[in-house]
C-alpha cells in the first residue's frame, strides 16, 4: 500500500543514506530528475547533477543536526541532459527504525535523510505567460487612448500647415512648412503603425510553411545572399486556421530583427534556421492544449542585450538606435489574437524566437 500510495504520488521522493547515496527513489523523482532507479541506486545524489552545489553539503548537515530545511526555486542542472530545473525541495531526518519525527533528542542516530522535491518550472512559466498575456492588453488599451489624442491634434497641425504653406511665396519659410508637414506624416505612419495592432483577424485555414515561404522569400531578396537562410521543417503538420498576412507580418517582423542582429557577424557565418515541429501538451496563459503548433526562428547573431531581454515584447522597447520599437510588439499581439504566445531565449551567438499556435482554440 505504501508503495502504491509512493508511485502515485506527483511529488518527486529520494531517501540518500549517511554517504548521500540513493536508496530510493519514487516514479515521480525519476521524471523531474530524468534517471531511473535502476541505474541510480546506490549512486552518490550528486552525480545525477552536472554542478555540484553546496546544498549537497546542507544536506549533509541533517545527519548531524537532524533539523529538517525547505528551500525554494533552485536552478539545478542535469548531468545526463544538462537541463537546467527548477526545484522546490524539503529535506527531512529518518532516524533508527524508520520514524520520523520533527525535534529528535540528542541520542538517536538518523540514519537516512529524505527529500521531497517539486518541479517549479511549469509554475514559473505559466505566471510569466500570464504576465506576457496582460501585459500585452494594456498596452493595447494605452495606445488605442494615446493614438486618438495624438492623431487628432496632429490633423490640425497638418491643414494649419498646409494653408500657410498656400499663403507663403516659395522660399525658405516654405522649406519650413514643408517640415511640419513631413514631420506630421511620419508621427501619423507610427501611430497607425500602433494602432495597426488591433485590425481584425481574417481567418483561414492555412499551412504554416507558406506563411514561411513567403517571408523566405521576400527575405532572400532584402538580404540578396547576405545570409544562409536554412529550413528545417516538419511537412506533416496540419493546417491551422489563422489571418495569413499577419502571420507573414509577424514572422517578417521577427526575421528582420534577426537579419539586423546578424551585421555585425562574419559575412560567411550569418544563418537563420526556420523550423517548424508539432509540440504535445503545451500551455497558453491558462489552457491546456493537446497539441500545437510550433515555429522556430533562430540566428546566431549577437544576442539580445541583458537589460532589454524582459521587455522586448512592449510597445516602443528598441535597441537599435533607429528603431522604433514596435515589431515585436505588434508581432506579440498578432499571436496573442490567434490564442497563441511568442517566447524568446538569447544568448550570443544564438536567439530563438518561438511561435506557439494552438490548432483547437
Ligand atoms: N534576433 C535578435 N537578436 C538580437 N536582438 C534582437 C533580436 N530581435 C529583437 N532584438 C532586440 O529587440 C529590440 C526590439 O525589437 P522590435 O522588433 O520590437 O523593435 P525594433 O526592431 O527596434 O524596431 P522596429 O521593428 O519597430 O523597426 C530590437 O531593437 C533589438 O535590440
Ligand atoms: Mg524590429
Amino acid at each position: 500500500m505504501n508503495k502504491l500510495i509512493l508511485d502515485n504520488l506527483s511529488t518527486g521522493v529520494v531517501v540518500l543514506d549517511k554517504q548521500l547515496r540513493i536508496e530510493y527513489m519514487n516514479p515521480a523523482a525519476e521524471n523531474l530528475l530524468e534517471v531511473s532507479f535502476q541505474q541510480s541506486r546506490a549512486q552518490p545524489i550528486g552525480s545525477i547533477f552536472a554542478t555540484a552545489g553546496n546544498w549537497l553539503e546542507e544536506i549533509q548537515r541533517v545527519f548531524s543536526n537532524s533539523t529538517p530545511f525547505t528551500r525554494r526555486q533552485v536552478n539545478m542542472q542535469l548531468a545526463t541532459s544538462f537541463r537546467h530545473i527548477v526545484v522546490d525541495y524539503t529535506v527531512s531526518p529518518i532516524i533508527e527504525g524508520g520514524l520520523m519525527i520533527a525535534s529528535l533528542s540528542k541520542d538517536t542516530v538518523v540514519t537516512h535523510v529524505l527529500i521531497e522535491m517539486q518541479s517549479m518550472d511549469r509554475l514559473l512559466r505559466i505566471s510569466r505567460e500570464e504576465a506576457l498575456v496582460s501585459s500585452e492588453q494594456t498596452s493595447r488599451t494605452l495606445i488605442r487612448g494615446l493614438a486618438h489624442e495624438i492623431k487628432n491634434p496632429l490633423g490640425g497641425i497638418r491643414g494649419a500647415a498646409q494653408l500657410l504653406a498656400r499663403e507663403l511665396k516659395s522660399g525658405p519659410q516654405q522649406d519650413y512648412t514643408t517640415v511640419i508637414i513631413e514631420e506630421a506624416d511620419r508621427l501619423r505612419n507610427l501611430v497607425d503603425r500602433m494602432l495597426g495592432i488591433n485590425k481584425p483577424l481574417q481567418l483561414e485555414k492555412i499551412n504554416v510553411h507558406e506563411v514561411l515561404e513567403r517571408v523566405a522569400s521576400l527575405t532572400e531578396v532584402e538580404v540578396a545572399g547576405g545570409v544562409n537562410l536554412v529550413r528545417d521543417y516538419d511537412p506533416s503538420i496540419p493546417e491551422i486556421r489563422g489571418d495569413k498576412e499577419q502571420l507573414i507580418q509577424v514572422v517578417l517582423n521577427i526575421v528582420r530583427n534577426a537579419v539586423q542582429a546578424l551585421t555585425k557577424t562574419d559575412k560567411d557565418k550569418r544563418k537563420i534556421t526556420l523550423k517548424t515541429r508539432t509540440q504535445h501538451h503545451f500551455t497558453i496563459g491558462q489552457k491546456q492544449h493537446r497539441l500545437v503548433c510550433r515555429v522556430d526562428i533562430i540566428d546566431n547573431g549577437c544576442g539580445i542585450p541583458p537589460e532589454l531581454v524582459q521587455n522586448i515584447f512592449y510597445p516602443l522597447i528598441s535597441g537599435r538606435a533607429d528603431g522604433t520599437g514596435l515589431g515585436l510588439a505588434i508581432a506579440q499581439s498578432i499571436i496573442i489574437q490567434h490564442h497563441g504566445l511568442i517566447q524568446c531565449e538569447s544568448k550570443p551567438g544564438e536567439t530563438i524566437f518561438s511561435i506557439y499556435l494552438p490548432f483547437d482554440k
